[in-house]
């Protein structure tokens, strides 16, 4: 049978469409717009996701026998506020999971209720692109839009529910609100008391693995699909690309390099870092994890090289990097603020070290760089938390890059290991599928038979050398910035 796996990226929506034993039959991909009505402040409409996904499932199953599609699920950006009327219509457009537009929520709930309480009652401590504080902004900023309310998604949800009409989440995307007792896998009453949410207006939780509903008659004739289609409740993207690259079971890692990255770390039982610098959330496959996130990983190598040096040849700029481990430029790769491990949203990105013969290549790199050390500053956080890895599996569009792999492995001195596809989390997404259509009986089961690794990059021990003295000088350049980030980030 088929599978269809969606990935409900940033920039752009990829569908895949995948048999029981990982064999991509089609891939398809389209755009939506991305609106940043402020500095800081990141939104899209979420009927443009939808219309993507459509017209992405029309063009996926095109020349296929249609009727061999089994089930869909959907892996999606986390976090986003969704918010839908009495009339099932969207309220305002979707506030983003890089939006950085609630310090004072933010900063209401981790001071005034404060860390420890919100720890206790979700397992986390509010960020600024969370859930939660977002609603508050809602209520502080557009209470009119507030008022309105019935529905409260993220936006994978929302694609489920106009395919299926169930409004549901999973465990996984769920734990990114800071509404749900991450540890016990419901929502927290006293949470949904502290932001002014009724239980009724959240969706029902399901495991990412479940069948939610099947595909709605009129959609499914439309698309000429069979309306036995079954819909599975998904996974936050970083979830579904845990799964797509085989990081199930205890201690296993993924690095993502897209829009945002992060390093996502697997457990079999609930963890909590207990300085929250890493956040502890449900895994798709009915476990747990502990995930650092930073707000822009390979978006800073895009911006660097599509809106700066205006030219979309990556491998010829990458072909000029030579000196690696010896750079004197430095990049804060901080373009939306920096989540992990900083909380904070006036960080800004910025370049340091420069000189007279600093060269293209050399600034290219320091962004390239720059990334890999913020993802070493996550990995200190786990490793603090007893986290001790040899290993890490790597996807994203920035993963294509086999310098970039290079950097990171020598950075973090662990093995980085590349899937044979690296749709992260629109494989994963499937892997779902296949799981709620009882293909498989587990996630784990899923993944043991599809994911295989193509190649790794191993450390090299010279250039982990030079990489760490390098890290060492990096790792000053946040705490003597910070002020200044706190001046020029003033209104
Ligand atoms: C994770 C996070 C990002 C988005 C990107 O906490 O905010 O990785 O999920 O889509």
């Amino acid at each position: 049978m088929l599978y269809i796996g969606i990935d409900l990226g940033t920039s752009a929506v990829k569908l895949i469409l995948m048999d029981e034993n990982g064999k991509i039959h089609n891939t398809v991909s389209g755009e939506y717009p991305i609106f940043f009505p402020r500095p800081g402040w990141s939104e899209q409409n979420p009927d443009d996701w939808y219309a993507q996904v459509i017209q992405g499932i029309a063009k996926l199953t095109a020349d296929i026998d249609k009727t061999m599609i089994a089930g869909i699920s959907c892996g999606g950006q986390m976090h986003g506020l969704v918010v839908l009327d009495e009339n099932d219509n969207v309220i305002r457009p979707a506030i983003l999971w890089n939006d950085g537009r609630t310090t004072a929520e933010t900063d209401y709930l981790n001071n005034v209720i404060g860390k420890q309480k919100l720890s206790a009652c979700t397992a986390n401590i509010a960020f600024s692109g969370f859930t939660a504080p977002k609603i508050l902004w809602l209520k502080n900023n557009e209470p009119e839009n507030y008022k309105k309310i019935r529905k409260i998604m993220l936006p994978k949800d929302y694609i489920a529910y106009k395919l299926s009409g169930t409004f549901c989440t999973d465990y996984s995307d769920a734990s990114g609100m800071l509404l749900l007792d991450v540890k016990n896998r419901r929502w927290s009453k006293e949470m949904c008391d502290i932001c002014g949410v009724k239980e009724s207006q959240l969706p029902k939780l399901y495991e990412s693995y479940e069948k939610v509903g099947n595909i709605l008659p009129e959609l499914a004739e439309k698309l000429g699909l069979s309306d036995k289609v079954v819909i599975a409740a998904g996974a936050g993207d970083n979830a579904a690309a845990a799964i797509g690259t085989g990081t199930v079971g205890n201690g296993r890692c993924n690095i993502s390099l897209g829009t945002s990255g992060t390093i996502f770390i697997s457990s079999d039982s609930f963890r909590i870092d207990e300085n929250n610098a890493l956040h502890s959330f449900a895994h798709a496959d009915g476990h747990y994890h502990l995930m650092g996130c930073m707000l822009s990983a390979a978006s800073c190598n895009k911006w660097w090289l599509e809106e700066i040096l205006h030219t979309n040849n990556y491998s010829a700029e990458q072909e000029e990097i030579k000196n690696l481990g010896e750079n004197h430029v430095f990049f804060l790769p901080y373009l939306m603020g920096e989540r992990s491990p900083w909380n904070n949203p006036s960080a800004r990105g910025t370049f340091t070290g420069l000189t007279m013969d600093t060269s293209r290549s050399d600034i290219t790199q320091a962004v390239l760089e720059g990334v890999g050390f913020a993802v070493r500053d996550m990995y200190e956080c786990a490793k603090k938390t007893g986290v001790n890895l040899t290993s890490t599996m790597i996807c994203g569009g920035g993963a294509k890059s086999p310098l970039w792999r290079k950097i990171i492995a020598n950075i973090l001195n662990i093995r980085v290991d590349v899937p044979v596809s690296e749709e992260g989390p629109a494989m994963g997404a499937a892997m779902l599928a296949m799981t709620a259509c009882g293909e498989y009986k587990t996630v784990k089961d899923a993944a043991d038979v599809i994911v295989k690794v193509a190649k790794s990059e191993e450390p090299d021990p010279e250039l982990v050398k030079k990489y760490e003295a390098r890290y060492q000088q990096f790792k000053t350049i946040y705490p003597a910035m910070k002020e200044v980030f706190g001046i020029i980030s003033a209104q």
